[in-house]
């Protein structure tokens, strides 16, 4: 067949889902510990809500969207990332009207058009958390404690966590003044759409992804010397904040992230093994989004986090395999066509009671079940012959142990349970 999954998107196979469920579920119980509840939006929104939160001159709005128009004539686009449909889902439904914040949680595909390659996809998933309706800075590090909570439970102890705060509305217009200032110096020598971004929105210049870029912006002034007093002081609480919490943190005053509806508070987790994709989550502080979408003033924290670029670091450090599962549950192999119904009733009676079961469906010879059963990972198998069937019995054998042992079903099915 010459049809293959379109570029960028992937296929999670049987074997990769159990390191997939394992994430998962840390996740959600993690939420479940900081009390987060879920939410889950449309994968397609309005492209006016990406344009007016991401930003139009964001590389994720103008190079990345998957833009369409339906056959109504909306323009829609497949969602880049969760926050903005989060936003804009709390402010629809009145969650401003609950008891504040309001924590949610996500866990979904995103899209965005970029040159695929190891950990960058067209078709990802992230998983997120978002804190409504409280400018505390303890919210910005409980987002930050939880990131990094989660990473040291799978295991990572070499992740190093970058933070910078990109201002507000009222000290940044200066520091973008001075970026863009200082680029227009190197107007001639700057990539394209940097040129354009010094003219429209200087902070962009700090997250083109061309070296020669990055290399000209790396003396350029920093937002520390800009920062108003609150400003300031929001940050210096969230730093001694993490100080007390013991998680460390790199100051990176050229941290702005790719996304325009960043205040104050941005950071991002990397794995310095994982190579030029090595951001494995970030987030930060956006208490001016829900009035970009017409709502009231609400602010809001949060972080997402990659899943196939975890996934991806964890193999390489050894941290998870998909052959780490016990072997579980009871395969029904019998020697003998005509007692075939008899195994799947078996089957059906082991499901009843909760317990993992299958049959073969093959027609395959008792050697070859017996295979298939080990290779399945199988804990019991059942073999029901035509002696068995005659005495009324059936071989229980434990894959694991070796062992075998005659007994009637009712027995095999006490002993099973009660396992369980
Ligand atoms: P982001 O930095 O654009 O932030 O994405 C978060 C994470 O998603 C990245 O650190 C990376 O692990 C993963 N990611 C991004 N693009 C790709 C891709 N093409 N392929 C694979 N993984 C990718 C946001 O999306 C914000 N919404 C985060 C946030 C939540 N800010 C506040 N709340």
């Amino acid at each position: 067949m010459n049809i293959k999954a379109p570029r960028g998107a992937k296929d999670i196979l049987p074997q990769e889902t159990l390191c997939w469920y394992l994430l998962e579920e840390r996740f959600k119980e993690m939420c479940h510990i900081y009390n987060y509840y879920e939410i889950r939006t449309p994968l397609f929104e309005d492209a006016e809500l990406f344009i007016r939160s991401v930003g139009e001159e964001s590389d994720v709005v103008e190079k990345e969207m998957y833009v369409f128009k339906d056959r109504g004539g909306r323009e829609l686009a497949l969602r880049p990332e969760g926050t903005a449909g989060v936003t804009r889902a709390y402010l629809q439904h009145g969650m401003h009207n609950l008891p504040q914040p309001v924590k949610l949680f996500y866990f979904g595909p995103m899209f965005r058009y970029d040159r695929p390659q190891a950990g960058r996809q067209r078709q990802f998933y992230q998983m997120g958390i978002e804190i409504f309706g409280t400018k505390e800075p303890s919210a910005d590090v409980e987002i930050i404690k939880f990131t990094a909570d989660f990473f040291l439970g799978l295991g990572f102890n070499n992740l190093k966590l970058h933070i910078n705060s990109v201002g507000c509305e009222k000290c940044r217009p200066f520091y973008q003044e001075a970026l863009k200032k200082y680029a227009d110096e190197r107007l001639a020598q700057l990539c394209r759409d940097c040129q354009r971004r010094a003219q429209f929105n200087p902070l962009r210049l700090l997250d083109c992804k061309i070296k020669n870029c990055r290399e000209l912006m790396k003396d350029s002034p920093q937002i520390d010397h800009f920062l108003c007093d609150p400003c300031r002081d929001h940050f210096n609480e969230v730093l001694a904040l993490l100080e007390v919490l013991k998680v460390p943190y790199y100051v990176d005053s050229h941290l702005v992230r790719g996304l325009d509806y960043y205040t104050n508070t941005a950071f991002e987790f990397f794995s310095e093994n994982a190579g030029p994709q090595g951001s494995l989550g970030g987030g930060g502080r956006y208490d001016k989004l829900a009035e970009s979408l017409e709502g009231p003033p609400v602010p809001g924290v949060g972080v997402a986090l990659g899943v196939e670029r975890i996934l991806l670091a964890m193999e390489e450090e050894g941290l998870a395999s998909p052959e780490t599962s016990d072997p579980e549950g009871v395969f029904l192999a019998t020697g003998s066509p005509e007692l075939k119904e008899k195994a799947l009733l078996m089957a059906y009676t082991l499901r009843e009671r909760g317990l993992k079961a299958d049959a073969d469906y093959a027609n395959r010879s008792l050697k070859a079940q017996m295979k298939f059963a080990h290779r399945k990972r199988f804990r019991h198998v059942i073999i029901l012959g035509k002696e068995e069937k005659l005495k009324n019995v059936i071989q229980l054998r434990d894959m694991l142990k070796g062992e075998q042992q005659e007994l009637s079903f009712e027995e095999a099915l006490n002993i099973l349970t009660a396992k369980a």
